[in-house]
């Protein structure tokens, strides 16, 4: 299992989630972040700290999100570890 950033982190940004992961599992793209699913440990703890709903458990991502469970793993790939929380695009 993994966990997977999805559309509402779009445009958004916030950045909450990084600095609880244990395992620095947060890439960040232009617009929205990634988790690596080959680091994250199923913590669990990013999920209440994302104040837009955005991070789901792989098995439980709504359907019309499933597509990013695949951009994560993608995106990640070839993304900088994101730490450090930072002014978020969203206003
Ligand atoms: Fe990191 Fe835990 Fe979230 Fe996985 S579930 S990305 S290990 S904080
Ligand atoms: Fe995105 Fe939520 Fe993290 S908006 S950056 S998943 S806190």
């Amino acid at each position: 299992m993994t966990f997977v950033v999805t559309a509402p982190c779009f445009d958004c940004k916030y950045t909450d989630c990084v600095s609880v992961c244990p395992v620095d599992a947060f890439h960040e793209g232009e617009k929205m972040l990634y988790i690596n699913p080959n680091e994250c440990i199923d913590c669990d703890a990013c999920v209440p700290e994302c104040p837009v709903e955005a991070i789901f458990a792989d098995v439980n991502v709504p359907e019309e999100y499933e597509a990013f469970i695949a951009l994560n793993d993608e995106m990640s790939a070839t993304t900088p570890v994101i730490t450090e929380q930072k002014e978020p695009l969203a206003e």
